[in-house]
């Protein structure tokens, strides 16, 4: 008796339930979605928004979607976004990319964050695959909780958006991923934020703004990514990485702001994109390969930047990367190789071509004693470094450091670097005559400017080949 009373009540709420949703009252289905189901990337079929509407509806074969999002269109307010940059509008999105992720159209689905609102989402897993391509686009402002005191305990404290084995993703839209950095930075942790100036032990992880793991033919255009706490994109695993015509903008004194980091990742282009920030400009990991970039401007920034790599003794291959035409300006470092000490592995196949330095103060640079604490033994293991190609770089350097470095290691040499129309002037005072070289070969195809005399000519005697330069 009780039961049946009960499934009755049950069933006359929730057909009133029903109209009521019919009438888009949206805020409710936001509290009805599970908030709690989506700290495992495993967890991407969530609960639809609320019950399915059942007779209310016209006779319709589409209709058994509520919102309707027969057009492919996923709208994040028809989900229950509120988009006033208060309101948790996390659960609204993870909804819009349930739904949109199951579309099974041969279209591509369209997750629609609309212009004119300020959508605050919290750390969140968009996991795949989906049955069909997806486009999220971007056309007003996703941001996060603002700072560390305001990030749920129960969310890592490392990773904002992040998208998991999704493969064919478009990220576009003429909006604003703003990642509210500045709490992130001010944490006592960071370099000269404690007392005094000092740097203070302990806890300091702050989110990288998007990473994409474990998945491919990933396209990020026109949009434009700002003040991420720490690295603005990171990519691990992927394959097929196509970025262009976006902005990446954070203050210099940002920390550990990189743009675009790439590690285990390969077939990646970076096209006509503007990055400046407090770190990297872009940086490129341990197992990459068949990496183009191409007319990027970086800076102020620390420049373009292959490594560290082989830490720990770690093995590292990285091959086929292309820079050009390309400008950095106001930067510590220009083009960069950086590797431990210890390290097993190769850096090979390298050109950086129409490259154009302003205000620059290690243009080019190799670093084969890379090392972030005071002082790290050498050994004599070291990630190989070879055929490297510098071509046509061309501006102006900081007079503080020598605008050519190639510090190469004791045991493993840089080998064949190739230099052609290198002219590198001060930008102010007067020019450093004296690149520096250590054990580094390789061959000058053109004079450059400032004079090189310190590379060595034709291969180390031992030859650099051997089993631990395996990759
Ligand atoms: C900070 O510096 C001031 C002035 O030098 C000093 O009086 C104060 O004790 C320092 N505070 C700490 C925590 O070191
Ligand atoms: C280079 O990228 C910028 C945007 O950063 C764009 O305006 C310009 O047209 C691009 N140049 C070429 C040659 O594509
Ligand atoms: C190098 O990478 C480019 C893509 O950036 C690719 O087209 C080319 O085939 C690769 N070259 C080799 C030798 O693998
Ligand atoms: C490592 O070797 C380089 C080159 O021989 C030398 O300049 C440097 O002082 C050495 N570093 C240490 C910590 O021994
Ligand atoms: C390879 O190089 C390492 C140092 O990098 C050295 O210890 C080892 O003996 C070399 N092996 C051979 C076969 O030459
Ligand atoms: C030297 O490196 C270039 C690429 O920068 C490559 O084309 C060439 O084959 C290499 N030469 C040798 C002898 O390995």
């Amino acid at each position: 008796m009780e039961t049946i009373r009960m499934s009755t009540l049950v069933c006359v709420l929730l057909c009133l339930f029903c109209s009521y949703s019919e009438a888009r009252v949206h805020k409710h289905k936001q509290k009805h979605s599970h908030s709690h189901g989506h700290k495992h990337p495993i967890s991407y079929i969530s609960q639809p928004p609320s019950p399915p509407p059942e007779s209310a509806d016209p006779p319709s074969p589409s209709s058994d979607e509520d919102p309707d999002t027969s057009d492919g269109v996923f709208d994040v307010r028809a989900f229950g976004a509120v988009g006033d940059g208060e309101a948790d509008d996390t659960a609204a999105f993870k909804s819009a990319w349930d739904a949109a992720c199951q579309f099974d159209q041969s279209a591509a689905a369209t997750i629609l964050v609309p212009h004119s609102h300020t959508f605050m989402v919290q750390s969140t897993i968009f996991t795949g695959p989906c049955q069909s391509d997806l486009i999220f686009q971007v056309e007003g402002t996703v941001m996060p909780p603002d700072g560390p005191e305001s990030w749920p305990t129960k969310n890592s404290k490392r990773q904002w958006l992040v998208f998991y084995r999704v493969d064919g993703l478009t990220l576009e839209g003429g909006g604003v991923i703003d990642g509210r950095g500045q709490k992130w930075w001010d944490l006592p942790c960071k370099p000269h934020k404690g007392v005094n100036g000092t740097t203070l032990p302990g806890p300091c992880d702050s989110p990288i703004a998007l990473r994409f793991f474990m998945s491919s033919d990933l396209t990020v255009q026109g949009l434009k990514f700002k003040n991420s706490p720490q690295f603005h994109f990171r990519f691990d695993n992927c394959r097929g990485v196509h970025i262009e015509n976006i902005v990446i903008k954070a203050p210099a004194l940002s920390p550990n702001t990189d743009g675009i980091h790439i590690e285990n990742t390969n077939s990646v282009e970076i096209y006509n994109s503007v990055i400046s920030n407090g770190d990297d400009c872009v940086s490129i990991g341990s197992g990459c390969y068949d990496v183009d970039i191409k007319n990027v401007t970086c800076g102020p920034s620390h420049g373009i930047s292959i490594g560290s790599l082989g830490n720990h003794n770690s093995r590292a291959c990285v091959s086929n990367i292309t820079v050009r035409d390309s400008t950095i300006k106001t930067s510590d470092n220009g083009v960069r190789i950086k590797t431990w000490q210890g390290g097993y592995g190769a850096v090979s196949g390298i050109t950086f071509s129409n490259i154009h330095m302003d205000n620059v103060r290690n243009p080019i640079i190799i670093d084969q004693f890379y090392c972030s604490t005071k002082s790290c033994a050498n050994q004599t293991s070291a990630v190989l470094v070879s055929d490297i190609q510098y071509s046509n770089i061309k501006g102006t350097y900081d007079i503080r450091s020598p605008p050519i470095r190639f510090a190469c290691s004791d045991s493993v040499p840089c080998t064949n670097l190739t230099l052609l129309e290198v002219e590198l002037l001060p930008a102010q005072g007067d020019m450093v005559l004296d690149p520096y070289c250590w054990n580094a070969y390789g061959d000058l195809d053109t004079l450059t400017i400032p004079p090189i005399s310190c590379l060595l000519d034709g291969v180390p005697p031992s030859g650099a080949d051997n089993e631990s330069d395996y990759c």
